[in-house]
């Protein structure tokens, strides 16, 4: 049904700027489009009355909160859930042997594949996730389980069944390229059964990264991509000892990057994860190619692969979003990841040379743009997603901050960890919400104009 969502709210006008409306009504359709946005607004009747949407329910925020487009992880590994915190002081390569391959491996118990996947579907929509680009496992049950699981919880997800033919322990790899990309092609067909015309669910062709893929297994995926004009995602430039091995295993490639360029799979519609360790070649080169970056702050900090530079990156003009990284990133929230991200750049500013510092340092505006239309924006959703225009679909968080909220304002006290006194700006209550908000002050989501979770700081 038609709703209309009443109080303040805020999105990225740009990277430099929050737009922040403190008294709004936006009004959306049956078809989950926002289809009014009125700004200033005092009587809410003769809001309805002008727009002939008398007697349509209206959602409202109180005092302390405001809607905000839902957040975008533009790179999360669902089956690695369950290690989320456990990384101990293991680097890329034998972390991956440790913990991540053993528990990806596991993935061929259907069971444990629906334990796992609800559970992270659950908590990413709880922390207002409302799109997720996922990698599954080599399973194609168990990854095209995870795409009933956000098709039945209406979470909007690239769903992606990894592919690697070598590297990885012998019980948990492909067999051969073919393999791979029949595979894959098993999960397209189930996710296009599921989803038609990919208005939610959207497959995307994931060789995990170069090392674990032969060159006949990536040229595969890249003539599929070409075939299909399906998105891809993949890591790139993580760590050092990575860099060796793709030294080592593609020695007649001028670059990493170079590596997936010539095996077709760099282009607008690719995702590359981490991108810590580019030279200025690559980057021209990833920029030339029109390819997408996820930043992955707490990974990086976490596995210690270092520092991406996203002020560099932004400079020269290539999209950048933001990903958990679950679990080489401990946490499912976007939120902390954005926080993560100033963080960061923090530690580059104080790296870098003399007078440089304080240019890397990414701001509260810039990281929630990171957070919202940068992540659409990577995903080939900026149309869509990511921010309040009319036309755009309704992915939403209502976020609160002390009061209680709800439709026609009715609804229980949201108990969050920010402390608002009453006497900030909205740019300050949005900075304290960053720093110091956690799912509690998500009181409710929605995706497409359905609502898909909500505490009980909400009614309706
Ligand atoms: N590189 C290859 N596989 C992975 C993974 O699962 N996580 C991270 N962070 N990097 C990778
Ligand atoms: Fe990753």
């Amino acid at each position: 049904p038609r709703r209309v969502y009443v109080g303040a709210f805020a999105h990225c006008k740009s990277l430099e700027e929050l737009d922040i409306c403190d008294a709004g009504a936006i009004g959306v359709g049956e078809s989950g489009r926002i289809e009014f946005i009125e700004r200033d607004v005092d009587d809410i009747s003769s809001v309805l009355e002008k727009q002939g949407w008398k007697g349509v329910k209206v959602v409202k925020i109180k005092d302390h909160g405001f809607f905000f487009p839902g957040f975008i992880d533009t790179h999360i590994h669902a089956p690695q859930y369950p290690n989320a915190g456990i990384f101990g002081k293991t680097t890329l390569i034998d972390w991956l042997d440790k913990y991540t391959f053993p528990m990806e491996a596991s993935f061929s118990s259907l069971a444990r594949a629906r334990q796992v996947y609800n559970r992270i579907v659950n908590r990413t929509l709880s922390h207002g996730t409302t799109t997720a680009a996922y990698y599954a496992t080599v399973h194609v049950p168990a990854t095209n389980l995870l795409a009933d699981i956000c098709h039945a919880k209406h979470q909007r997800a690239f769903i992606g069944r990894v592919c690697m033919d070598t590297m990885s322990p012998p019980n948990y790899r492909d067999t051969s390229p073919e393999d791979a990309v029949a595979a894959t092609r098993a999960t397209i067909q189930h996710i296009t059964s599921l989803d038609p015309s990919h208005s939610l669910l959207i497959p995307i062709i994931t060789p995990r990264f170069a090392p674990s893929c032969t060159p006949a297994c990536l040229s595969a995926l890249g003539r599929l991509h070409k075939e299909t004009n399906l998105p891809i995602q993949t890591h790139i430039a993580e760590n050092h000892a990575e860099l060796d091995l793709v030294r080592r295993t593609f020695p007649s490639h001028p670059s990493y990057t170079a590596v997936y360029d010539d095996h077709g799979l760099l282009g607008p519609r690719t995702v590359l994860a981490h991108a810590v360790h580019l030279s200025p070649a690559e980057v021209a080169l990833i920029r030339a190619r029109g390819a997408k970056v996820s930043h992955c702050p707490a990974s990086n900090t976490a596995l210690t692969s270092g520092a991406a530079k996203v002020r560099e990156l932004l400079l020269e003009d290539i999209t950048i979003g933001l990903g958990t990284d679950v679990s080489g990133g401990y946490s499912p929230s976007v939120l902390v990841a954005a926080r993560h991200a100033v963080m960061v750049s923090r530690h580059v500013a104080m790296g870098s040379g003399e007078g440089e510092g304080d240019a890397a340092k990414l701001t509260e505006a810039e990281v929630l743009w990171l957070a919202t239309r940068g992540g659409a924006r990577a995903l080939g959703l900026e149309e869509r997603v990511g921010g309040f225009e009319v036309g755009m679909e309704w992915d939403a968080q209502m976020v609160v901050l002390g009061e209680g909220v709800g439709v026609d304002g009715e609804g229980g006290e949201a108990e969050g960890p920010v402390d608002v006194f009453g006497w900030e700006s909205w740019e300050e209550r949005i900075a304290k919400w960053l720093y110091n908000g956690d799912d509690r002050n998500t009181a409710a989501v929605w995706v497409k104009g359905e609502l898909v979770h909500k505490t009980q700081a909400f009614s309706g």
